[in-house]
Parts: C-alpha cells; sequence; structure tokens
C-alpha cells in the first residue's frame, strides 16, 4: 500500500521553543536556556561558503549591536560541521568584502548540525525546497522561550536583516504599550489601539475625547507613540 509521507511536526508561533544542546562556534550552548532574559533570534542557512548566506552573515553580524541594544540575541545554524563553519567564517573575516563591510568578524554562535537533529526540530528541513539543507529559517524567540514569529525564505532568497529587526522592536513594543502594529510600522509612526470593548468607548473615541487616539471608524482606531517613548521603554527591558 502507498502512504503519503506526513508532514514533520513543525514548532508555531505561542509554542515554547524546542530545546537543543550543541556544538557551537563560540562553545557549547543549551539552548534556549541559555538566552532566558534575552530576545533571541535562531536562523538557518543552506551551506557555508556560499554567497547569499555569506551576504546574510555580513549583514547580521554588522548589526548584532544594534540588535544587542534592544536585547537580542542571533544564533545561527546550518547542517556543516564545526570546522566548515569554522573555515567559512575565517573566510567571511580576512577576505571578503561587500557593499562597504570588510573585516567583519562573526562573533555570534554558529550551531553545528551535521546530524539535522535540530533542523529536523524546527522544520528547517523542507523536502520540496532540498532534503540536504535547511531552508533560510527565522524564528524570533522572547525572553521566555516562547516562539513569537516565524519566517520561512527559500534557498535563493537572501533575508531582510532591516525588517527582521524591524519584528523585534514591533513585537516589544506591542507588549511594552499593549498594541499592534500596522503594516510597514516604524518607531515613531502611529500604534494600533485595541478594538474598543464597549459601545461607550467606542463612540468616546469617534468622538475624538481620548487624547491621541483616531478613529478611522469603530474597528480601526490609532493613536501616536513616539519613537522615544517607544526605544526608552525597550531600553529598561
Ligand atoms: C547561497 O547561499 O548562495 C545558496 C545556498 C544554497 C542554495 C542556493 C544558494
Amino acid at each position: 500500500m502507498e502512504t503519503t509521507p506526513q508532514p514533520a511536526s513543525m514548532p508555531r508561533i505561542g509554542d515554547k521553543a524546542p530545546a537543543f544542546k550543541a556544538v557551537t562556534t563560540q562553545g557549547e550552548i543549551s539552548f534556549p536556556d541559555l538566552f532566558a532574559g534575552s530576545w533571541v533570534i535562531l536562523f538557518s542557512h543552506p551551506a557555508d561558503f556560499t554567497p547569499v548566506c555569506t551576504s546574510e552573515f555580513m549583514t547580521f553580524a554588522s548589526m548584532q549591536e544594534q540588535f544587542a541594544k534592544v536585547n537580542c540575541k542571533l544564533v545561527g545554524l546550518s547542517v556543516d560541521g564545526l570546522y566548515s563553519h569554522i573555515a567559512w567564517l575565517r573566510t567571511i573575516k580576512e577576505k571578503i568584502e561587500y557593499r562597504g563591510m570588510r573585516n567583519i568578524e562573526v562573533t555570534f554562535p554558529l550551531v553545528e548540525d551535521i546530524t539535522m537533529e535540530v533542523a529536523r526540530k524546527y522544520g528547517m528541513i523542507q523536502p520540496g525546497e532540498s532534503s540536504t539543507k535547511a531552508v533560510r529559517a527565522v524564528f524570533v524567540i522572547d525572553p521566555k522561550g516562547v516562539i513569537r514569529t516565524i519566517i520561512y525564505y527559500p534557498l535563493s532568497l537572501g533575508r531582510n536583516v532591516d525588517e527582521l529587526y524591524r519584528v523585534v522592536v514591533a513585537l516589544q513594543t506591542a507588549d511594552a504599550f499593549s498594541v499592534a502594529t500596522p503594516a510597514d510600522w516604524r518607531p515613531g509612526d502611529d500604534v494600533i489601539v485595541p478594538t474598543a470593548g464597549s459601545c461607550g468607548v467606542a463612540k468616546e473615541r469617534m468622538g475624538g475625547k481620548e487624547e491621541d487616539v483616531t478613529c478611522h471608524d469603530w474597528f480601526f482606531c490609532t493613536k501616536k507613540l513616539p519613537k522615544e517613548k517607544v526605544f526608552s521603554a525597550l531600553l529598561r527591558q
């Protein structure tokens, strides 16, 4: 009897990040425990010594300080071995100059996963794309170890690291101010306030009685949230 292959179980938004111990370019880590209290982006790449991945690593590393300022750490992963990782990162530092970035040292951990155990646990192996390489997966995990965002990209498409930074800041802003963030939101833009729970609140809002709140209709109200307020709350975490 022919059987249809069952998709591997994959973590979902709101799940606890699956735990693993691994060897990395920065020593052994126990994930996510080692990062408790910080946000962390766990991201996979298909292979060392490949061009798109090289451009991504240089970009992630050059933005590492910016991520650190919002309490966010970076962890990379591929199914290559440790010595390949070390040789590739050394080559990047010593030889690659790209878009004004040079002498880039990757100091965040890069996990070796030759058994694909971690990649499988996180649904990073997607056989329709490749059964021998991880796709470009991104898991944004909060300080309590909960997965808050998952994004997958195919092998050919390099990630927009600035967008990933925006995701972290938007999630932190939503948590700190109990708001949501609209399309293309950037710190300083208006945020979305929760839908009014009662008719009275909706009327007050529609009548412009709530300070700084603008209602486009009863279900769509925004308010000002200055950039300085966003960043002072994020820096306090
Ligand atoms: C790259 O990073 O350039 C790449 C890796 C695997 C497949 C295709 C492209």
